[in-house]
């Protein structure tokens, strides 16, 4: 009989440091949230408009014990409990990134517990099994975070192909600068989609990008240009009628992809990831159109959407059941290789 002691994915405690949130979770058999515990440092960077790295790294020094003392208390866990620990290796910003990824590569050869490396990607693409009923594979995955905008074909908790990208800007990332541009302040992307509930979003025509006809590839830049220009030109304008023409310019650019995307490969499941998933109005649209074309659509809550390190204990459990090991040897890294394929 199979003994469930020796499962490694049986309790995982999951580090998040990539950017500007220091996150701690453990996680039961890969599907059960026992505690996510999430230091966000948006206060620190909200008055230079944006994420300071150094700020980032000395906050995550600051924040990460006892974040994670906290996670272990919540979940009524001791660290000689874990089956494992499993870390964000990357992408982000390599400063932040080192302060869990150490101090978890220290933590496991002072305990012995296995550890494992996580792909950031991957963490978001894995929330999903946190879900009460989490997508069947194979699904298509839309991630629109900060920092990625990708289409990808999810194979397994371990596996997935990447069939379309962002050639510029991230979609986050568009709505963030677009928020500055209208004085919203950072993060911009809640701001936006909060005024854009009470705005016309036929109000103004923004272009919508869709690059070489038949490409899953995105490009936010141009918009975000457009955007630029009519700010400059158009004094007098309605800002939620700006946010909601914006919002929508970007939700019918991701959602035209997406579904020609489940054309081409022929999968009837998909579902978003990433911090911009938690927009109201792609969620609706998504879901509404998703259904008008026989489609299944998993919408994870929006907890689980933005950073936090439950999703990194999901995807490390699935890794460490896999026999993956982080080598106490290996480097933390800023960019993933074509691939997304993490230094062993
Ligand atoms: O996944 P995430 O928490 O961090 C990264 O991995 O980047 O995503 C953060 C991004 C930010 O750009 C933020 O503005 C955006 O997600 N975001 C939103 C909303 N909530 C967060 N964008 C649009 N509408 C939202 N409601
Ligand atoms: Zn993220």
């Amino acid at each position: 009989m199979f003994d469930v002691s020796h499962d490694p994915g049986r309790l995982v405690l999951g580090i998040e440091s990539s950017c500007d949130e220091t996150a701690a979770s453990v996680v039961a058999g890969g599907r059960q949230v026992l505690s996510s515990v999430i230091a966000s440092q948006v206060k620190d960077h909200a008055p230079y408009g944006g994420v300071v790295p150094e700020l980032a790294s000395r906050r995550h020094l600051q924040n990460l014990l006892p974040t994670v003392q906290l996670a272990l208390r919540q979940a009524a866990v001791s660290l000689e409990d874990l089956s494992g620990i499993a870390v964000t290796q990357g992408p982000g910003l390599l400063g932040a990134l080192l302060v869990g990824f150490s101090w978890a590569k220290a933590v496991a050869w002072a305990s012995g517990k296995p550890i494992v490396g996580v792909s950031h990607l991957e963490g978001h693409l894995c929330a999903l099994n946190l879900e009460d009923s989490p997508p069947p594979y194979p699904h298509l995955a839309l991630l629109v975070s900060g920092g990625h905008t990708s289409i990808y074909v999810v194979e397994s908790a371990v596996a997935c192909r990447e069939m379309g990208r962002t050639v510029d800007d991230a979609a986050g990332e568009a709505f963030d600068k677009v928020a500055k541009m209208l004085g919203l302040g950072y993060p911009g992307g809640i701001a936006i989609d909060k005024l854009a509930k009470s705005g016309n979003k036929r109000a103004y025509s923004f272009p919508r990008p869709r690059l070489r006809d038949g490409s899953l590839d995105f490009s936010f830049s141009g918009l975000k240009t457009a955007l630029w220009q009519f700010c400059q030109t158009t004094p007098d304008y309605n800002v939620e009628d700006v946010c909601a023409s914006f919002q929508e310019a970007v939700v019918d650019t991701l959602c035209a992809k997406m579904f020609l995307a489940a054309r081409a490969t022929g999968i009837k499941h998909l579902t978003l990831a990433g911090g911009v998933a938690c927009n109201s109005r792609l969620r609706e649209a998504f879901m509404q159109e998703g259904l008008k074309r026989g489609l299944q659509v998993t919408l994870p809550a929006p907890s689980l959407c933005t950073d936090n390190a439950a999703m990194i204990a999901a995807a490390g459990a699935a890794r460490l059941r896999a026999g993956q090991r982080l080598s106490l040897t290996a480097d933390a890294v800023s960019r993933l290789k074509r691939g997304g394929a993490l230094p062993a």
